[in-house]
């Protein structure tokens, strides 16, 4: 039987992987320290949690419109509004997601035709490439580099633009990489974009995790015109809410019969009861987000301060999100092993999980990538626990 070859060749993520091997080593008795896995510890806020309930007993318990009921998109309406001083509009510009995810799937299915071609951040969010590979698009890869702060810069994105460049892909605060964009650079790839022609997918579903002050920067504040700019948000990470399923898109009045469609075949409607708990997020205190952002940073020293005790390895500090990526290849000049196999030895004789960097990309090859959504104290014993299988290594 010869099944769907775009199906067959399709990339799904490899961190849940990792995360049944660090489990599969815990039943034989071994204390894993969990770093690889990248979801927020804390749990979500009472006041969401009640909404969503409050919903259920009301009787919330039926199909919506596809994207969306009208008060979240309203909500969400003017939530940009609020960050971004831009008009969307509910009814042509808004569509709810199930997770930022199926907002990525959703768009570049929406857009993408055989041959165009799609620039994503490499390593990077494995969902942006086995999208736009399922949608028949060639992926070119933007090598985030260490010595560039895991940024993009436009003069190299210039030379990499094409006219079957069809969209470049955005995503700051960063996952696997902890970096952020500078006004300079997102204001430089918005040059390009207007000049070529080409759309931002901008991923920002960890946009208020920022660390040491800094201020969130989107395309959204330089765009003259944000047709061009698909966003992809969510509420999974700031509102720790990764079970719940729910995240949202917002494009031009051109793409969006489109995209509806297609979450239309796909899931009908987001689920109901999770879309009210969802206003509650938008709409209720947001002071929890920002306690959950204050211990990130705790967390993030306490993350560089360990491991800068390390020899042997290099790493920037994170400047948001919740993840550190780390330069191990020292070790594999050494033994040969790669990172895949790297990590799958720290979990094994060392008791802690990191996710190899290839997962999240071939230019990750040497890279271990730590998610700081832990304890501190669990921080400082998984890092120093990598210290040692690195102190090991090197002897
Ligand atoms: C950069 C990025 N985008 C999107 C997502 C998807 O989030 P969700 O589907 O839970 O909203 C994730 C999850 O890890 C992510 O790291």
């Amino acid at each position: 039987m010869k099944l769907s070859s775009r199906v067959v060749n399709l990339k799904a993520e490899a961190a849940f992987i990792v995360l049944e091997k660090a489990k599969m080593v815990e039943k034989k008795g071994v204390d894993v320290v969990h770093l690889e896995i990248g979801e927020p510890d804390f749990d979500t806020p009472q006041h969401i949690k009640e909404a969503g309930i409050e919903a259920l007993r009301r009787g919330e318990t039926h199909y919506t419109p596809t994207p969306g009921i009208p008060e979240l998109r309203e909500a969400i309406v003017e939530h940009l509004k609020e960050i971004y001083g831009i008009d969307y509009d509910w009814r042509n510009n808004i569509a709810v997601t199930i997770g930022a995810k199926q907002a990525i799937v959703a768009a570049m299915l929406a857009i993408l035709n055989e041959g165009d071609e799609v620039i994503y951040p490499n390593p990077g969010y494995p969902a942006y490439s086995s999208a736009a590979e399922y949608a028949g698009a060639k992926t070119v890869p933007y090598k985030l580099v260490l010595e560039d702060n895991f940024s993009i810069k436009p003069d190299k994105l210039a030379e990499m633009i094409t006219p079957k460049t069809k969209i470049v892909v955005l995503n700051s605060p960063n996952n696997p990489c902890g970096s952020t964009m500078s006004s300079e650079e997102v204001r430089g790839v918005v040059e390009l974009a207007e000049d070529h022609g080409f759309y931002i997918l901008s991923d920002e579903i960890y946009r208020p995790i920022l660390f040491d002050g800094l201020k969130h920067q989107s395309p959204l504040n330089y765009a003259s015109d944000i047709d061009k700019v698909i966003l992809v948000d969510g509420f999974s990470k700031r509102y720790a809410m990764t079970g719940w399923r729910i995240g949202y898109l917002a494009v031009s009045k051109e793409i969006y019969p489109y995209i509806v469609k297609l979450l239309n075949i796909m899931t009908s409607c987001p689920a109901s009861f999770v879309q009210h708990a969802a206003i509650s997020a938008l709409r209720g205190p947001q002071e929890p987000v920002y306690q959950m952002v204050r211990e990130y940073e705790k967390r993030r020293n306490a993350v560089v301060e360990e491991l800068s005790k390390i020899d042997g390895i290099r790493f920037t500090k994170p400047s948001g999100a919740f993840y550190a990526f780390i330069d191990v290849s020292r070790v594999f000049e050494k033994d040969g092993r790669t990172s895949e196999q790297f990590v799958l030895d720290l979990i094994e004789r060392y008791g802690v999980a990191f996710l190899h960097g290839t997962a999240m990309g071939s230019y990750g090859e040497g890279y271990i990538r730590m998610c700081f959504a832990n304890s501190i104290e669990n921080i400082r014993k998984g890092i120093r626990r990598l210290g040692k299988a690195i102190s090991d290594a090197l002897a």
